[in-house]
């Protein structure tokens, strides 16, 4: 069953203990903590500080998406703050394959977000380091944006160069994913879908996520 990844980037920030515990009970599986420095990204989110105030609030998976250009300065902060995958930018790092490496070193599964832009090739010689791919379909830095229509063709692509690996990697999207494109998401192979402003945008959280998993259900039994 497609897992559904909250991001808490859309939450109420005032209440934010309670949004990640209401969106749990909701049906979220995993709740998406996207950290952005001003640098890579243009905004300024959080750091572990506010992930660790959270993790007492629920048992289920902390999802942690890092947008920073230092990522390696990061992650055992993050482990200790309770992340049980950690996602990095494959734009910022120089040396993925140690970066992963390090990741899993501290107990945590390792993940690597690619951009728009960025060629799935550039994964190719780190398939054995990672357990998630995250691929992005918008342009990191703000929820609320429009999903890049043309990137389906690169969910497809990315799925076949996972099965042909034959490893355990999960394949993750992230970027404007609504119930309206949730199936067409899932037909092309993803495993888990990150939704923000979709679940927390109203306050409807159990029929928010209700409805990405009714559209997921569709996408998986072939559109
Ligand atoms: C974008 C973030 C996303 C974002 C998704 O930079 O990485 O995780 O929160 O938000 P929506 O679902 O609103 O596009
Ligand atoms: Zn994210």
């Amino acid at each position: 069953m497609t897992r559904i990844s909250a991001s808490i980037l859309s939450a109420d920030f005032s209440d934010l203990g309670k949004q990640v515990e209401d969106v749990v009970t909701a049906g979220a599986d995993w709740i998406h903590i996207d950290v952005m420095d001003g640098h890579f990204v243009p905004n300024l989110t959080f750091g572990p500080v506010i992930q660790k105030a959270s993790r007492p609030r629920t048992t289920a998976p902390f999802d942690t998406h890092l947008m920073v250009t230092n990522p390696d300065d990061l992650l055992e902060d993050f482990v200790k703050a309770g992340s049980d995958y950690i996602t990095v930018q494959v734009e910022t790092c120089p040396h993925l394959h140690g970066t992963l490496n390090r990741i899993r070193e501290l107990g945590a599964m390792s993940g690597v977000a690619i951009n728009p832009h960025t060629p799935l090739s550039t994964i190719e010689y780190v398939l054995d380091d990672m357990d998630l791919l995250l691929v992005m379909t918008v342009n990191p830095g703000f929820g609320g944006q429009g999903f890049i229509e043309s990137l389906l063709p690169k969910i497809s692509r990315a799925r076949n160069m996972i099965d042909d690996h034959g490893g355990e990697i999960l394949m993750e999207v992230d970027g404007g994913v609504k119930p309206t494109n949730a199936d067409q998401v899932v037909a092309a192979g993803a495993d888990a879908l990150v939704a923000g402003s979709a679940i927390f945008g109203d306050q409807r959280l159990a029929e928010n996520v209700a409805a990405l998993k009714e559209s997921a259900a569709r996408g998986a039994r072939g559109l």
